[in-house]
């Protein structure tokens, strides 16, 4: 199926619409109404509010009568020569009811076809005022007719009054296609200037999007606005407009999901419609990129694709991308779109291995194929309604999710869930389940597997028992992600570019739409994404931060250390932070470049030394107050004293002074509690004093 998206943006009620047609540039429709008015909406805005051109109104009225006064409809066709003001320069005669609607070719400009209630369709050569033929079929009266306008097909499609949609090829002059399903007549046809698509409107009160290719019946809309009179849809837009009796209605047709994808070196595959383009990041030279804006990039077309693609996906290499749509998949080279292996398919999925990749072909057998060829054909256990491709294959069934090994198809694990994505990082060892409503993050133990596979112990008929560890559950919703090292970079439901590693979740951006996880470019420190509207926009992200997480999270701290001097000084905080929270609180103490950070690390630590360096420097009272506790709890009296006299803590002073017995510090803490004017210390220690 297409998956094609469909919204509604705008209601207009009003009286009965007869035409409905979109500006080409600005956001407006016009609809004109069956009493005589014209109404442009504005469909951005919202709102609802029309202009009305009241200035033609009393015209059109008496015009309207005049025409009902000829019964509205006329059997002839006249042409009228608006340079010889208006008059009528030629006639076109033949049909014997009357013309409900004339359409003008849009590869030859001299020919036009016409529908009529006498059930035929006639195609005309302007100068000839005969028809040149006559596509008969139809049983009851046509109503309305549209060309085709793409290059490759010459055909025409009729809407009757049996209820029924024809297709005609206008050379050889046959039906080729009958589409049955309006249960009323069906009042308008058009053939979309761009998608794939049919769209027919009829008095049953339903508009009908069929595939302009297969002829399937993808949607049935009904909106509840009574009979459908017209429908317009629009080059280079996703809007199309419909009018009905009690008003008009826009819908914009699309995918939730862009069909894009990139390589690892920065090269972008994307589809408009079915043109297939290509933008390279490099070719942007040195320009300079702002996080969140749209980048300039040189657009080449790279031709069409013969399905309508509704996924692109290179492999891990990057030399060939498959395109899928329609249940059929192409897979290109990625340089020139040479086609290099087709078939039919309901899903297709690489595999980590550059020359492997799976195909679900039905609802119960998957295939795996290397190099081109078919490799093992497999039925799932429990069906197959979803496969996932990377280290492992996961096929998903009402089960749950069941992964096999690529080489032999034998099963490694079920486990119950239902995912939406699956994400593996590069090392194989992590591995992002991402459902519906949350995501887990797994480690695969290849080394268990492999010894269970050995000795065959642990092992049950739901795989082997030891092959993942749960490191963690995020009660986030995944749309799209991607690994780098052991971090897990994904934008989430609500439009969030965040991070997880190690169990925390960093946000890198706040999105203002939904955007598609592309890939990330080491060498660039940045991040790239893709929206609907096939902008790129790009966040940085230091590779040096995510490689010293992910040697932290490898316990590897002599990779650490060495990448440790690459992180630029005002990283080196958030980096503490992620150590002091994996429990690495000396490394977080060393690295880290904030000093209120550090002090409480060097507290926590019990570092004396560099927490006094810090107190010294910070001259805050605080601090010192903390240090004095520290001090006391480690027998440290003399320096708490000097603390607690830093920190002008009486209080602490004279417990410190009587608990140690001290009379030489209760003495000086007497006179300067006096000086000070904190009497009751003063008193206190001169009562003690017997003074
Ligand atoms: C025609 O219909 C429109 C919208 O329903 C209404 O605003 C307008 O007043 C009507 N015009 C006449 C002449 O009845
Ligand atoms: C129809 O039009 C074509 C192109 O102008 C012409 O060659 C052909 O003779 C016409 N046929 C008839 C029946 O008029
Ligand atoms: C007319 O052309 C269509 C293709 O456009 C083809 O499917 C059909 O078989 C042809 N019919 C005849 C009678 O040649
Ligand atoms: C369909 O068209 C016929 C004329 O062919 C007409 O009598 C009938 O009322 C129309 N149906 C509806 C629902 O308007
Ligand atoms: C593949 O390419 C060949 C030759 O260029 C062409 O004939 C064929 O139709 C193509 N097939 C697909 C499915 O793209």
């Amino acid at each position: 199926p297409l998956r094609l998206d469909i919204k509604r943006k705008l209601t207009a009620r009003s009286d009965r619409v007869k035409s409905v047609d979109l500006h080409p540039t600005e956001p407006w429709m016009l609809a004109s109404l069956y009493n005589g008015s014209v109404c442009v909406w504005n469909h951005e805005t919202q709102v609802n509010k029309h202009t009305q051109f009241q200035f033609d109104v009393e015209y059109l009225h008496h015009g309207d009568k005049q025409l009902k006064a000829k019964r509205i409809y006329d059997m002839l066709i006249k042409l009228w020569d608006w340079e010889k003001k208006w008059s009528c320069s030629q006639v076109f005669e033949g049909h014997t009811h009357y013309v409900m609607q004339i359409v003008i070719n849009p590869k030859d400009n001299n020919q036009f076809a016409s529908a009529s209630l006498d059930r035929t369709i006639k195609v005309w050569q302007l100068g000839s005022s005969s028809p040149n033929f006559t596509l008969e079929g139809h049983e009851k009266g046509v109503n309305c007719i549209d060309y085709y306008s793409g290059g490759d097909k010459p055909y025409l499609i009729s809407g009757a009054d049996d209820r029924l949609v024809k297709i005609w090829d206008y050379q050889n002059k046959t039906c080729v296609q009958t589409l049955e399903g309006h249960a009323q007549n069906v009042s308008c046809v058009s053939f979309h200037p761009e998608l794939p698509i049919i769209i027919t409107g009829s008095e049953d009160g339903t508009v009908r999007i069929w595939h302009s290719s297969t002829y399937r019946l993808e949607s049935t809309l009904n909106y509840g606005m009574e009979r459908v009179w017209c429908v317009c849809g629009l080059r280079g837009s996703n809007n199309v407009a419909l009018g009905y009796d009690e008003g008009s209605i826009i819908i914009k047709l699309g995918r939730e999901e862009p069909a894009m994808s990139m390589d690892t070196s920065g090269k972008i595959i994307w589809a408009k419609h079915s043109e297939v383009q290509q933008a390279n990041l490099k070719a942007m030279g040195d320009t300079e990129i702002k996080d969140g804006e749209r980048l300039p990039l040189a657009v080449k077309d790279m031709g069409s694709c013969e399905i309508y693609p509704q996924t692109i996906q290179h492999n891990p290499n990057g030399r060939f991308v498959v395109v899928c749509g329609d249940g059929e998949y192409i897979i290109y080279t990625a340089m020139a779109l040479r086609n290099k292996s087709f078939g039919s398919a309901q899903e297709f999925v690489w595999a980590h291995d550059s020359s492997e990749y799976a195909i679900r072909e039905s609802n119960s057998v998957v295939k795996i194929f290397k190099n081109f060829k078919e490799k093992k054909s497999f039925k799932p256990d429990f069906g197959a309604e979803g496969i996932y491709g990377g280290f492992l294959l996961g096929v998903r069934s009402v089960n749950g999710l069941a992964f096999y090994d690529w080489e032999n198809t034998e099963l490694i694990r079920r486990i119950e869930i239902q995912p939406k994505h699956i994400f593996w990082s590069d090392s194989g060892e992590l591995v992002c389940i991402a459902t519906e409503d949350s995501f887990f993050i797994l480690r695969y133990l290849s080394e268990k597997v492999a010894a269970s596979q050995e000795n065959n112990e642990g092992v049950t008929e739901d795989g082997i028992e030891d092959a993942f560890e749960v490191c963690g559950e995020i009660q986030e919703v995944v749309k799209t992600g991607l690994w780098v090292g052991d971090c897990f970079i994904y934008t989430s439901s609500v439009n969030r570019l965040n991070y997880f590693v190690g169990g925390e979740i960093v946000t890198i951006a706040h999105l203002d739409r939904t955007m598609y996880l592309l890939g990330y470019i080491p060498k660039d420190d940045r991040l790239y994404l893709g929206d609907k509207e096939l902008n790129i926009v790009s966040y940085s992200l230091l590779v040096s931060v995510l490689e010293y997480q992910t040697a932290v999270m490898r316990r590897d701290f002599g990779m650490a250390d060495k990448v440790l001097p690459t992180i630029p000084k005002e990283q080196r905080t958030r980096v503490a932070h992620f150590l002091e929270k994996q429990g690495f609180k000396q490394q977080a103490l060393a690295v880290s470049s904030d000093s209120e950070h550090r002090f409480e690390l060097a507290l926590q630590l019990g570092e004396l030394k560099i927490a006094y360096q810090l107190a010294v420097e910070a001259e805050s009272e605080q601090k010192w107050k903390q240090l004095a506790e520290l001090a006391i709890s480690k027998c440290q009296f003399s320096l708490a004293q000097e603390c607690l006299h830093h920190a002008q803590d009486y209080g602490g002073l004279l417990l410190l002074a009587t608990a140690s017995g001290n009379a030489a510090m209760v003495g000086k803490l007497a006179e300067g509690a006096e000086r000070d004017g904190k009497n009751n210390v003063a008193f206190m220690t001169y009562f003690l004093q017997g003074k």
